[in-house]
């Protein structure tokens, strides 16, 4: 199949089927936000950050660049009056949770987002799923996963298999855009992984 051709931010972009918004976007070198993304793990579309605004046939409509395919004559906007509102407000509720995370913190200042506007719930994990989808997809370990639902849910490391390979890599480490990972696993590590620990956690 051919290339497709749209446009972002005034730009015509060339894109072969399958492609997403963001991987052409940063193809080409425009910027676009993202907390969840990362290129060698499948899209997981769960921050919303990377939202753009999209123009099809005379329809607008706003979407998450980072699993929304490309699209011949489609004409994207990264950043519109309603895009930075839209992104305002998603850092706004992400900093309820990790007030302090440094990439939350820079990009709150890009976007004029008030980090005290949501009442305060710091669980410091924003859910960005990176630290589980590397495990599994790229370490293909599985040491971490979630666990419980909605507000309740939180990320735990499987101790047996944590015990056996987390301290050798440690390479979802940096990927996380809070300190929570890092933190967790060294209460999980104190609390479950030593010979002497309990093997059930609850962190
Ligand atoms: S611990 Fe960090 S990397 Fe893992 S889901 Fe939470 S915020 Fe994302
Ligand atoms: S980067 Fe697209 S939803 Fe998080």
């Amino acid at each position: 199949m051919g290339d497709i051709q749209f446009e972002i931010d005034g730009q015509t972009v060339t894109a072969v089927p399958g492609m997403t918004v963001l991987e052409v976007a940063r193809k080409h070198g425009i910027y676009i936000p993202t907390l969840c993304h990362h290129e060698k793990l499948e899209p997981f579309g769960g921050c919303r950050l990377c939202i753009v605004e999209v123009e099809d046939r005379g329809w607008t409509k706003y979407v998450v660049s980072c699993v929304f395919p490309a699209a011949g004559g489609i004409i994207v906007r990264t950043r519109s009056e309603k895009v930075d509102r839209l992104r305002k407000t998603i850092l706004e509720l992400l900093m309820a949770h990790a007030p302090d995370a440094p990439q939350l913190v820079e990009l709150a200042k890009v976007y004029g987002a008030d980090p005290n506007r949501y009442e305060s719930d710091p669980s410091f994990c924003i859910h960005c799923g990176l630290c589980v989808r590397y495990c599994a997809e790229v370490a293909r370990k599985n040491a971490i996963g979630f666990v419980d639902r909605g507000i309740n849910k939180e990320i735990s490391f499987v101790p047996e298999i944590a015990a056996q390979y987390c301290n050798d890599c440690k390479e979802c480490f940096p990927l996380c855009p809070t300190s929570y990972l890092q933190a967790a696993y060294v209460l999980a590590q104190a609390l479950s992984f030593s010979e002497q620990g309990v093997q059930t956690m609850n962190t």
